[in-house]
């Protein structure tokens, strides 16, 4: 097998040898980095569809085989048999804890799992009824102010502690935004309580009413942000990493990735769902909903359908999809109504054609919103879940990105297409042109 391409510019005839760079699954990569120098030529690939933008050992997903994995374990078996704290370990330092390590790493999140008391000013700045994940973008990025100057982001000591207040202090931040919204007194963190039961307490619990535990409520949860906790170069890690890449500090890199995944295409996709789910009220108006959704003159998008990598089912939706089972059998909260129609109209979709042509699958998002539905949480929630859990993920990537040796500023270059050179003209010499 040759180690390298040629790529030849057939109008000189002047040919470069490119290496072919091996990872331990995945396509080869072509290593074009000499292709400006030798040829003056940049490569071109729109939403990046083709570029590897990094090395990376924490994920790996096999879009056509349906296949996840972090640190080499399938999401299958981490969400059967392991926890969200266990993972977010994982992730960040590349294998499982021992029960020594992973105490160490719970009392070193419980050093840090509140915040200073200036931020709930913060809050106050926003109505009641401002988007959740508006709120989010705004506290994080506020979170920076108290974590910059005496931030090294050069020393790993520095690195890990901005890991672990990450962690720590993403419930907290998440929780107040529903109080915010609610009017209700924010509930600070809990020392004794499990990650997931801790952040149910902070966002359900009130001064006349304590917040009952559901065991399968938690286990549901904790599974939800398991699956949710990292996926390779996305465009809101890739965010991160693009900040990260510039030295800004870490906690504003984190809510640069808040606001690329509050997009409708990315994580602001599980609201998008449970509102299309909730138009479409009845299974009988399904078809009308996939006609539109085929229609190239109609912007609707079936939502929680599609993506760039998995052009097969989405491993994280066929584990949703279960525990929704699972959850319908041990709560009675969940809205049946709901699911019933995103399993019709999951049916009704993969056996049409275009879907099949095209190779659209449920994603994840497709049956979040209802087991977070099913845990009283409300639907402007649904990514500000998804943020809290992916911070472990942004955040992980932002630490290995630090200690890569090929760390340098990101900076993709372009196809310029607009006008040539030409001179100014003064305001009253202009014609009206270009109106
Ligand atoms: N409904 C209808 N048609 C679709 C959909 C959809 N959900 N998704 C893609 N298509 C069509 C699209 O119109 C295009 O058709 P054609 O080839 O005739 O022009 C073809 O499928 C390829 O689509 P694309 O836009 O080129 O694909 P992409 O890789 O750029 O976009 C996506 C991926 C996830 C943005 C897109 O599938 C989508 O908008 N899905 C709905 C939103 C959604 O569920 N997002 C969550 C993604 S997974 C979780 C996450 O990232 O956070």
């Amino acid at each position: 097998m040759s180690d390298t391409v040629t790529i030849i510019d057939n109008k000189t005839g002047k040919q470069i040898e490119c290496p072919v760079l091996y990872g331990t699954y995945g396509p080869p990569v072509i290593d074009t980095k000499s292709l400006y120098n030798e040829l003056g030529m940049f490569t071109f690939d729109p939403g990046y569809l083709t570029t590897a933008s990094c090395r990376s050992a924490i994920t790996y997903l096999d879009g056509e085989k349906g296949i996840l994995m972090h640190r080499g374990y399938p999401i299958e078996q981490l969400a059967e048999q392991s926890t969200y704290l266990e993972v977010c370990y994982l992730l960040l330092y590349g294998e499982l804890p021992t029960r020594e390590q992973y105490d160490g790493f719970r009392a070193d999140l419980n050093k840090r799992n509140l915040v200073h008391e200036h931020l709930e000013r913060f809050y106050t700045g926003y109505l009641y009824d401002a988007h959740p994940m508006a709120i989010m973008v705004g506290i994080t990025g506020a979170l920076s102010s108290y974590y910059h100057e005496a931030l090294d982001i050069n020393d790993p000591v520095d690195r890990d502690i901005t890991a672990k207040r990450v962690i720590a202090k993403m419930p907290i931040l998440a929780a107040h935004c529903y109080k915010h919204a609610m009017g209700h007194p924010f509930v600070y963190s809990r020392d004794d309580l499990g990650y997931v039961q801790n952040f149910l307490n902070m966002m359900f619990s009130l001064p006349n009413r304590a917040y009952v535990p559901n065991p399968t409520a938690i286990r549901a949860l904790d599974l939800l942000m398991i699956l949710h906790a990292d996926h390779e170069q996305n465009a809101s890690t890739s965010t991160v990493r693009l900040s990260g890449s510039a030295e800004a500090n870490p906690f504003a890199c984190i809510a640069a990735g808040i606001v690329t995944l509050w997009g409708r295409a990315h994580g602001g996709a599980n609201e998008a769902v449970l509102r299309m789910l909730t138009e479409i009220k009845d299974p009988k108006n399904i078809p009308q909903y996939i006609a539109k959704a085929k229609d190239k003159d109609d912007p609707f998008r079936l939502m929680g359908f599609g993506h760039r990598v998995y052009k097969n089912y989405d491993p994280r939706a066929t584990i949703i999809r279960k525990a929704c089972h699972d959850l319908i059998d041990e709560l009675n909260t969940v809205h049946q109504p709901l699911f019933e129609i995103a399993m019709q109209l999951e049916e009704i979709a993969l056996k049409d054609d275009y879907f099949i042509e095209r190779k659209l699958y449920p994603n994840v998002d497709f049956y979040s919103g209802i087991i977070l539905k099913a845990l009283g949480i409300p639907t402007s929630m649904y990514t500000v879940m998804f943020a809290l859990a992916r911070s472990a993920g942004w955040i992980a990537q932002w630490m290995e990105m630090m200690t890569d040796p090929d760390f340098r500023i990101g900076r993709p270059r372009q196809l310029y297409i607009g006008t040539e050179k030409r001179d100014y003209v003064p305001m009253e010499k202009r014609s009206q042109r270009h109106d």
